[in-house]
């Protein structure tokens, strides 16, 4: 149903939006141009913000924020996206879990949301719910998070904030460590970049690989990439060291999660091997994988990717409501 959603008689707005009215549900949909795109968008957002705090381009528009899993960052930056655009939300957080496959719970609740709403922004524990409720759905979905599977906002965010920082996607040589198995941080992040040329170092324990699916879709491209359970070996080496919470909701076994859940900590003596010029990343929440030490370490991140968030969701939004 991807091609036929209803977002209404709204005009175009920058010639090149391909996303009025389109779900947003994997890091597949996107190329160098859509890329583009978006992070001019998020720019524009972002100086918009700055100067004037919000506008009233997507006033009159309603935004169902439905989250089955907890979140902080990607619930309230979507709900200041739409708030700062003139929006209106209707928050829905910690929705009784029932299964998708079994019930017809999630079409339900999408049918009726979507009778209410422009747009919905889903996140669900299980792997394709995005997928399902856009089948469902008329109005724009966009994932933000489906179980171990995608997680494309968060991804764009991303990239976004790696280009503002370094100044190239192009040449980097990027890391990602942790739970590559059941993050899907990492496993999108990984698909967006393969549309840059990029060398990739996957640090890992040896239970919590990157899925084979992902790594295919690496050498699919022909882009490098080495597998490591040592992060001191690369330290010296990478632009960007992605960093990830091991996802103990995932596991089945607790005692195989407190067996990694402590594997890579970075902190000042790790940090003091990095290049002058990186950046240290993660999607947060972080458990104990960095040090609050290296906070105010110019190289940390994080804070900023939390702040982009909200500006390339604003772009997301106003791009499938037609007004980008
Ligand atoms: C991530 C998620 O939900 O996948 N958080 C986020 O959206 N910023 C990462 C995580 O939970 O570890």
């Amino acid at each position: 149903m991807t091609n036929t959603k209803d977002t209404g008689q709204l005009p175009a707005g920058h010639v090149s939006n391909d996303f009025r009215g389109q779900d947003i549900l994997s890091v597949s949909q996107f190329d160098r141009a859509k890329l583009d795109y978006i992070f001019n968008v998020g720019q524009e957002m972002q100086v918009l913000v700055e100067r004037f705090g919000s506008a009233d381009l997507l006033q009159g528009k309603i935004l169902a924020n439905l989250f089955y899993e907890p979140s902080t960052r990607t619930s309230s930056s979507f709900m200041a996206a739409m708030l700062r655009l003139g929006g209106q939300v209707i928050p829905i957080n910690n929705v009784q879990y029932s299964s998708v496959t079994k019930g017809e719970s999630l079409p339900d609740t999408i049918r009726t949301l979507e009778s209410y709403a422009d747009v919905i922004v889903l996140r669900h524990p299980e792997l394709g719910a995005a997928a399902i409720a856009a089948h469902y759905a008329k109005k724009p979905i966009i994932n933000a998070g489906d179980g171990v599977g995608e997680h494309p906002t968060q991804a764009l965010l991303d990239l976004f904030t790696i280009n503002q920082d370094l100044g190239q996607l192009d040449g980097l040589k990027i890391a990602m460590v942790g739970d590559l198995k059941y993050g899907r941080t990492v496993h999108s992040l990984t698909k967006l970049l393969i549309n840059y040329g990029v060398e990739f170092v996957f640090v890992n324990p040896d239970i919590l690989p990157m899925p084979e699916d992902v790594l295919d879709v690496v050498r699919g491209t022909g882009h490098t990439f080495h597998q490591t359970k040592n992060v001191h070996e690369i330290i010296g080496e990478v632009d960007v060291l992605y960093v990830t919470r091991v996802q103990k909701e995932r596991f089945t076994d607790l005692e195989q999660y407190d067996r990694v859940k402590d594997d890579y900590v970075v902190d000042e003596a790790l940090m003091s091997h990095a290049k002058q010029k990186m950046i240290v990343m993660h999607p947060l929440p972080r458990i104990n994988e960095i040090s609050y030490a290296i906070d105010d370490d110019p190289r940390a991140a994080y804070f900023r990717q939390m702040r982009n968030g909200m500006y390339i969701r604003m772009a997301l939004l106003a791009a499938v409501l037609g007004k980008g």
